[in-house]
């Protein structure tokens, strides 16, 4: 179902206190706000922050996620965290492929593959990240670039799981530099995702598939980006770590 959703990716931000702090001051300014089904708020935390923050957060109202997880089951893979294990302590959507982790931790689309099939295995929501570099934005490549991304991402994925699918656009040129991509050029980004949905599965399937944009949204740009017909919302850095800023994004929703 194609949902709007606004979601914080804290990165590797916070001590557990001030997380929890965080968490629990969002929770409380949501108070008045109704959320339906049709709309979610979602934090993606550092995996040690995930127990005590479910535990402080209404449910209803804030869905935790993880930044990240295994591409492996289980067994010998020192420091890696498993998508099951994030299912027992209550995570209901993982960041995968995040640009960050493509760049900085060299994840290559077949990872991300396997990373997705965790999820799905796990009846977790895998919020797929995609996007271009500015040299590929530059050379005029970037709906090449992230139509490749895309494919090969769902090389695996059926009609079942794609339906599970949050896809997240982020323009690498955008992410923590205060350059936000115009309302324009996302949504062209984002039809140009949804028809490749449509080209792989089915024009109905590509219609309800949640697509966010991220790369510098703040309360000032977050209305504009969100009124675009194909953007459902943000994935939000760095502003989702200032509360009062996050709740003016949710309320651009
Ligand atoms: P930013 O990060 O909002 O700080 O640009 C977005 C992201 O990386 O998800």
């Amino acid at each position: 179902m194609r949902r709007k959703i606004a979601a914080g990716n804290w990165k590797m931000n916070t001590l557990l206190n001030e997380g929890v702090t965080l968490a629990e001051e969002l929770n409380t300014l949501l108070d008045g706000i109704e959320l339906y089904d049709d709309k979610r708020v979602v934090i993606a935390v550092p995996y040690t922050h995930i127990s005590s923050i479910i535990n402080v957060v209404d449910y209803k109202k804030i869905a935790v996620a993880a930044q990240n997880c295994s591409q492996f089951d289980n067994g010998a893979y020192t420091g890696e965290i498993s998508a099951l294990m994030l299912k027992s302590i209550g995570v209901q959507y993982i960041i995968v492929g995040h640009s960050e982790r493509r760049q900085i931790f060299g994840e290559t689309d077949d990872i991300v593959s396997q990373k997705l099939t965790q999820c799905y295995k796990n009846a977790i929501f895998p919020i797929l990240c995609c996007g271009e570099s500015l040299n590929e934005r530059e050379s005029v490549k970037h709906l090449e670039i992230v139509g490749t991304q895309i494919k090969n991402a769902l090389q695996n994925v059926d009609t079942f799981n794609i339906q599970r699918t949050i896809i997240a656009y982020e323009p690498i040129w955008a992410i923590g530099t205060g350059r936000t991509a115009t309302p324009e050029q996302a949504q062209e980004m984002h039809a140009h995702i949804r028809n490749t949905i449509a080209d792989l599965y089915t024009k109905e399937i590509a219609n309800e598939i949640t697509i966010l944009y991220g790369g510098s949204v703040n309360a000032a740009n977050s209305a504009n980006l969100f009124a675009k017909e194909d953007i459902d919302g943000g994935l939000v850095g760095g502003a989702s770590l200032k509360v009062n800023e996050f709740m003016q994004i949710i309320e651009s929703l």
